[in-house]
């Protein structure tokens, strides 16, 4: 018998769906949500028409052409034969084909919604191919269109032949006259078999296929082949392919909602989290791959006879912390800290570095599966068996991934038409891209590398270096011992990180979270300045008097960073090999006076206690 709309019977060989059991629509949206890759096929999914058919129209053999592809789509003609039939209806030469392509834009013959599903995919980092039984050639200006790189093309290659005819330009007419027949995209079979190729060289768990047609079906009905099968009508509707996809679409706008976007929270809100909030608000609102709200959490107070949060929730900035900043409107600050995390796929932590661990324990039962955190706190904690970094404290107490954002970032000076640049630093380069769309702004500039420990130890060393920046400043020693401090102390951070961690790397301290930071914070930074207070009051208050007078309730860290490299130092023996870091914590500790730091070197080699000095830290 004939099929509806073609001359061609009804092949008995067509496949049965006997080795895929249609999936439910729940377990299709499952997949969906965890697809790692997703294989499209080009024409009546991709493009709103056959390629060969708009060349057929173009070169004048469009109807004969046009029931030759539906054959070969609705099952009932082989393949490689519909391929060299048209072939040799339409018998194009190259330069037809250039004055086809020419005549045809690859963005006139996307289909609607293609290009924000195929954006959408690619920004969660789905790795997406096309894989047709069309021919490479027209489909390349597609794929480029699309942002998809040519590797992840599968398609079939023209052979092409010269004739006896002369063509215009003097030379032989080239015609396309048949196929490549090796590759698998001209046969039966060859979208599985374009699969499996994909999984020997890619470790993906799920690959869904998406298509128009029986050749597209047949992905899932082989071993090795999709996942999935996703049948798309938006341009045609064949039958047997809607009866049998596991889920039938006609919009790619379908697949695009059920894409889910990552619900961001914040576990701080002082100073540095509402500033950093300006670029995590904003990515949120404007990047689809984000869910718009954000949560934050408040470690609440009360603030002008209400509680902080109530004002920070009506002001949208938190007017005790970072008074004047507005974080941005789709951040809701909540007092919960288990409400705060529980539905979050990403988890920023920004609290001063002593309030993390308990925090952790606090949450560890409420982590949603799969969620991966970011920590932009410097500062480490002291067990008996060494440092151990903020990022290891979240893995180890959470059990999930985490990055580090590091950076030369004064919050107060974060602000939409300011340069600021930072460093995030991933052991997974999927999640740092992730963290890249988080935090990346006109106004905050990030650069992704892998290099945690070393990122974040560089972040966290560089308070005890700001803390003899403001003892140099304090005492008024000049520029020249300043830089002397700096240099001395940017090599010190460099040595006792790679010590801690061979993997560290020297190019991390000419990244932002490296000399740019050190540089930054020594000079505008709240430990430079509280240091040098300390240095100007002449030891008439402690560190803890000054950071409450100078700081308003926002938390120094370097004093404390001191006293936990000091006993990392100690717990070692290396006390001698770090001479300005020991000086500063014995200046710290009130053994010496601020002043002292220009002889760190004497400091460290013969400790002397300064009696006129003692101990009025805290
Ligand atoms: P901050 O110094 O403003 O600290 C105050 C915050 O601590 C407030 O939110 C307060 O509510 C909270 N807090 C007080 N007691 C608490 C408790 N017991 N438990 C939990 N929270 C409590 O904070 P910040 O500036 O956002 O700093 C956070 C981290 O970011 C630090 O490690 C800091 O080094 C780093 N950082 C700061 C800056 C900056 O310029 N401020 C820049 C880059 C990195
Ligand atoms: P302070 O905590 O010294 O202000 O340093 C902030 C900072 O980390 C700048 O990058
Ligand atoms: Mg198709």
């Amino acid at each position: 018998y004939l099929c509806p709309h073609t001359r061609y019977p009804r092949k008995q060989t067509i496949m049965s769906a006997k080795d895929h059991t249609k999936l439910s629509r729940e377990k299709c949206e499952r997949l969906w949500r965890t697809a790692q890759a997703v294989c499209f096929d080009v024409d009546c999914t991709v493009t709103k028409e056959d390629a060969l058919d708009s060349l057929g129209r173009f070169l004048g053999v469009g109807d004969q052409v046009a029931d030759l592809t539906n054959a070969a789509m609705d099952g009932n003609l082989d393949l490689d034969e519909a391929l060299q039939k048209r072939l040799d209806i339409m018998n194009p030469t190259i330069d037809k084909l250039i004055a086809y392509a020419k005549s045809n834009p690859a963005e006139e013959r996307l289909v609607p919604g293609i290009r924000r599903l195929i954006t959408e995919l690619q920004a969660r980092n789905v790795e997406v191919f096309l894989i047709s039984g069309g021919f490479r050639e027209l489909i390349l200006p597609v794929a480029d269109a699309l942002n998809i790189p040519r590797e992840n093309i599968f398609a079939n290659r023209f052979v092409y032949m010269a004739s006896d005819k002369v063509g215009p330009n003097g030379y032989p007419e080239i015609h396309a006259k048949g196929f490549d027949a090796n590759e698998p995209t001209s046969r039966e079979g060859g979208k599985p078999e374009a699969i499996r190729r994909i999984r020997t060289l890619n470790p993906y768990n799920t690959i869904v296929m998406v298509g128009d047609g029986i050749t597209d079906l047949e992905a899932v009905e082989q071993t090795g082949g999709a996942d999935m099968f996703v049948g798309y009508g938006g341009v045609v509707e064949r039958s047997y392919v809607k009866e049998n996809a596991d889920w039938w679409i006609t919009s790619h706008d379908e697949l695009t909602d059920a894409i889910p976007k990552l619900k961001v929270a914040m576990v701080g809100s002082g100073a540095w989290a509402c500033a950093a909030m300006q670029m995590v608000s904003k990515n949120a609102r404007e990047t689809p791959l984000f869910d718009k709200r954000v949560d934050m959490w408040v470690f609440e107070e009360d603030y002008e006879g209400g509680k902080l949060t109530d004002k920070m929730n009506e002001l949208k900035e938190n007017p005790k912390y970072m008074p004047g900043v507005k974080y941005g409107d789709n951040v809701v600050a909540n007092p919960d800290l288990v409400d705060t995390v529980k539905d979050a796929d990403i988890l920023i932590f920004c609290t001063p570095h002593q309030f993390v661990h308990k925090l952790c324990m606090q949450i560890q039962l409420n982590i949603k599966d799969n969620c991966i955190a970011i920590s932009l706190i410097k500062g480490m904690r002291v067990r008996h068996d060494g440092p151990q970094l903020i990022s290891t404290m979240v893995r180890r107490i959470l059990h999930m991934e985490c990055s580090v954002l590091m950076g030369a970032n004064i919050a107060t000076e974060l602000a939409p038409g300011t340069l600021c640049e930072g460093t995030v630093a991933s052991h997974f380069p999927e999640h740092g891209t992730i963290f890249k769309s988080l935090f990346d702004t006109s106004f905050y500039n990030v650069n992704v590398i892998n290099d945690v420990e070393g990122a974040e130890l560089a972040g966290t060393l560089k308070n005890v270096v700001a803390v003899a920046a403001g003892f140099v400043d304090g005492c008024e020693l000049g520029h020249n011992a300043k830089a002397a401090v700096l240099r001395q102390g940017l090599s010190e951070m460099r040595t006792f990180a790679k010590r801690i961690f061979s993997t560290v790397r020297d190019e991390t301290f000419n990244e932002s979270c490296g000399m740019a930071d050190l540089f930054a914070t020594c000079c505008g930074g709240r430990n430079r300045m509280v240091s040098m207070a300390f240095a100007k009051c002449k030891g008439q208050k402690t560190f803890d008097q000054l950071e409450s007078e100078l700081l308003n309730g926002q938390k120094l860290q370097g004093v404390l960073t001191s006293n936990e490299v000091q006993a990392v130092l100690k717990m070692k023996g290396w006390e001698k090999d770090f001479p300005l870091f020991t000086a500063v914590n014995a200046i710290v500790q009130g053994m010496y006076e601020p002043k002292d730091i220009a002889r760190y070197r004497d400091l460290a080699a013969k400790p002397v206690v300064d009696e006129t000095f003692v101990n009025t830290t805290r």
